[in-house]
């Protein structure tokens, strides 16, 4: 984490969600093949340029889909309704990263 100061908690709100939301994916999702390897997820969250930016990655089956489940497509239009821009790169075998950008607005 590189943030300072607090940001509005609209913004720490929504990047909460964003986190728990891609977390949850990687235990639930990420390994379910590999059950017995070890996988890492990293998390990054830093200021810049004025906006937000986070970042989850995990080591493990990659595959993610949005049209397969509601949570991602909740993070997108979450996202998308607060001006920011998300993106997800997910190869099969190759890990899966979830990349956003929230504008802060002086906050
Ligand atoms: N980190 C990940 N690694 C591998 N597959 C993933 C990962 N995240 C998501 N997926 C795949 O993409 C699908 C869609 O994810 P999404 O979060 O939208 O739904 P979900 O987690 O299945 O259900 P929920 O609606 O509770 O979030 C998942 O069902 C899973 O198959
Ligand atoms: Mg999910």
């Amino acid at each position: 984490m590189d943030i300072e100061p607090r940001l509005s908690e609209p913004i720490e709100v929504a990047a909460y969600y964003i986190v728990s939301e891609a977390l949850t994916n990687a235990a639930k999702h990420a390994q379910a093949s590999v059950a017995h390897v070890a996988s890492v997820a990293h998390v990054e969250a830093r200021t810049r340029d004025g906006g937000l930016h986070i970042s989850v990655r995990d080591d493990g089956v990659g595959g993610a889909d949005p049209r397969q489940g509601s949570g991602l497509i909740g993070l997108i239009d979450r996202v998308e309704a607060m001006g920011g821009t998300i993106s997800l790169s997910s190869p099969t075998g190759q890990g899966t990263s979830l990349l956003v950008d929230l504008p802060i607005k002086g906050g």
